[in-house]
């Protein structure tokens, strides 16, 4: 094991379409260091999670892409879902209480979405040669137009958050994650995001292709499907599959 943790490399960018694809073309071009990040004030083409638009104002967020060579198999691949919403749910535990991980990787406070993340891969064989894990943060934005399900640190705070402090604690929280998934710790991470899953265990209301119907989540399978009980089977869905109703 020769992992010596991230290299906080910075790359501060003031406009780009995506930081995702900003970090892409990064790692085309050149070897950046394990840890480098993708940072702008301003993103005006966002991509979110199946094929969404991820909207954010300018000068108000958390907007970045973290660049990771994690040196693990495909087969534990979901490990870095749960990496990013670990550390992006401790930072913002720091401020606020009744923070979630929504399966798979949205942030939730009071059933809100605060947070989304966007991991994308590139793999040679069944190894996970490199990922650009993209995350956007709701800090200082107090109107949400688009998405009435949303809200932000100053939305919930009625103050204003320091991005660089904000994103000082995020970078420590994320190296401390990602140490753990170097060192193949995968038991005590996905123990940590059973803890901290919205749902786990408790009976809500879903809903598939087939109508609505009452579900309790019992964990994640090693492919990182969501597995609920449903009328007493156990039913493993993937993202596109399901949707939660709140
Ligand atoms: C989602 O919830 O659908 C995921 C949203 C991910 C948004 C972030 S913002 C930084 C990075 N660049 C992108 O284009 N998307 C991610």
């Amino acid at each position: 094991m020769n992992y010596k943790r991230l290299t906080p490399h910075l790359v501060q960018l003031t406009t780009v379409d995506s930081t995702n694809n900003y970090a892409a073309k990064l790692l085309k071009a050149t070897k950046v260091a394990n840890g480098t990040v993708v940072m702008t004030k301003r993103q005006t083409e966002g991509r979110g999670q199946t094929g969404n638009v991820w909207e954010t104002e300018a000068d108000k967020n958390l907007i970045l892409s973290l660049i990771l060579y994690p040196e693990i198999s495909v087969n534990h691949i979901f490990n870095l879902t749960i990496v990013a919403s670990l550390a992006v749910q401790k930072t913002l535990a720091v401020y606020l209480n009744n923070v979630k991980i929504k399966w798979p990787n949205d942030i939730l406070v009071n059933e809100k979405k605060i947070a989304g993340i966007l991991i994308e891969n590139q793999l040679r064989g069944d190894l996970v040669l490199s990922s650009i894990v993209g995350i956007g943060i709701n800090v200082n934005q107090e109107n949400f137009v688009s998405t009435k399900n949303a809200c932000s640190l100053k939305s919930l705070l009625n103050q204003d958050i320091d991005l660089n402090e904000f994103f000082n604690l995020l970078y420590t929280n994320l190296d401390f994650y990602v140490n753990l998934l170097m060192e193949k710790n995968f038991k005590t991470l996905l123990q940590r995001y059973y803890e901290n899953l919205y749902g786990i265990n408790q009976e809500l209301i879903y809903e598939d292709n087939t109508g609505q119907f009452n579900g309790t989540i019992k964990g994640i399978s090693d492919s990182g499907k969501l597995m609920l009980m449903r009328d007493n089977i156990l039913v493993h869905y993937d993202l596109k599959e399901i949707r939660f109703v709140f």
